[in-house]
């Protein structure tokens, strides 16, 4: 079948080890099935992952795709929650040692089929499009625990996003404002920052800019870059919630700042099923719907990987079927 996958990984160049080509169909173990892949979207995991970072050598070839809206063996129409726990584990799906999210042990949703436990399909609500659908259980997802879940932001509350360009971000910034936050957010680009406000933002900021006052919220994916600021940014009391470090996971420590104004750095991880079920039926009740930066044909996935590692992306990029 059709498959985008990468051969070998490389730390410096990481779109060196992407093919788009012919692999064979998933192997499909007891208590699993087989999803016909409609849509699926790009994550900067799927960078990672070329990179090397969680995947040794002898799982390759490995199919990347973390996300995928599709149909089920039984014709339902479904949307795949990636995180696969091993077969004992009970509640929350994150919190499995030995979890693992599809292309890191298992094959990804890059594919024309995807294996997955049936227990991580979830009904694919009409309203959504396939493409909507396939940007919720990575980014989407992981926005939505970071400030429903970790950060137990209430409304009224001022969260600020760093990089507001990211597929998380972008989640992070649609949701907050649906929750009725204030949401301000930081982005290096001018063009990502006009997007920003026209997405709901209440107002934006180059990184590191002294702000009108300090917020109750940092929502954080960046890490190093952004990480001194983020901590500056927050009130006495306030709330750190990281589930990224694009730039870097080594941040200047700022440990004053954190027991002398009382902070809290709250660590963040996708999202279990029950969230995702509850983020669909927001999306639906609430017409919210995921920042799809282009869809492309699985074939021109190329395209869409040159654009991410860019970081010439506002919102998601979207592979279709
Ligand atoms: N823990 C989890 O479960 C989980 C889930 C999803 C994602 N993540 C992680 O969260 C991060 C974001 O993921 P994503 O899929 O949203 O990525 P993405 O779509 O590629 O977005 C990355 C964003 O980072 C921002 N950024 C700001 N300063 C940067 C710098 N110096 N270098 C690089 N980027 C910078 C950019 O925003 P501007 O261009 O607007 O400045 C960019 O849009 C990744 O590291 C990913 O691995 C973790």
């Amino acid at each position: 079948m059709l498959a985008v996958y990468v051969a070998h990984t490389n730390a410096d160049e990481p779109l060196a080890g992407l093919v788009v080509g012919s692999l064979d169909e998933p192997a499909v173990p007891p208590g699993w099935t087989t999803v016909e892949v409609r849509a699926a979207s790009l994550n900067h995991h799927d960078l990672w992952s070329l990179r090397g970072v969680g995947l040794p050598a002898d799982r390759l070839p490995m199919i990347l795709g973390c996300d995928a809206a599709g149909v089920d063996a039984d014709g339902n129409e479904v949307v795949v929650h990636s995180v696969v726990t091993s077969d004992a584990w009970r509640g929350d799906e994150t919190l499995d040692p030995r979890r693992s999210i599809l292309s890191e042990r298992y094959p990804g949703t890059f594919a024309e089929r995807v294996a997955v436990p049936r227990r991580n399909l979830v009904p694919k609500p009409p309203e959504l499009s396939f493409a909507e659908a396939a940007c919720l259980p990575t980014a989407w997802l992981t926005a939505y625990r970071m400030l429903f879940t970790r950060a137990a932001v209430v409304p009224g509350s001022t969260v600020l996003v760093q990089g507001a360009g990211g597929g998380v971000a972008t989640a992070l910034i649609v949701l907050g404002r649906a929750a009725g936050l204030r949401v301000w957010a930081t982005s290096r680009s001018e063009a990502k920052r006009a997007r920003a406000l026209s997405l709901g933002a209440d107002a934006v900021f180059v990184p590191g800019a002294r702000l009108p006052e300090r917020v109750d919220v940092v929502a954080e994916t960046v890490g190093a870059a952004t990480w001194d600021h983020s901590l500056k940014a927050l009130k006495p009391g306030g709330t750190l919630v990281i589930s990224g470090a694009t730039s870097g996971a080594d941040p200047p420590a700022g440990l004053n700042r954190v027991f002398f104004l009382q902070l809290s750095v709250v660590g963040s991880t996708m999202g279990t099923r029950d969230e995702l079920e509850r983020l669909l039926r927001l999306c639906v009740e609430r017409d919210v719907r995921p920042v799809i930066e282009s869809e492309r044909p699985l074939e021109d996935a190329r395209a869409a990987f040159e654009a991410l590692a860019a970081g010439d992306v506002f919102g998601k990029l979207v592979l279709t079927r």
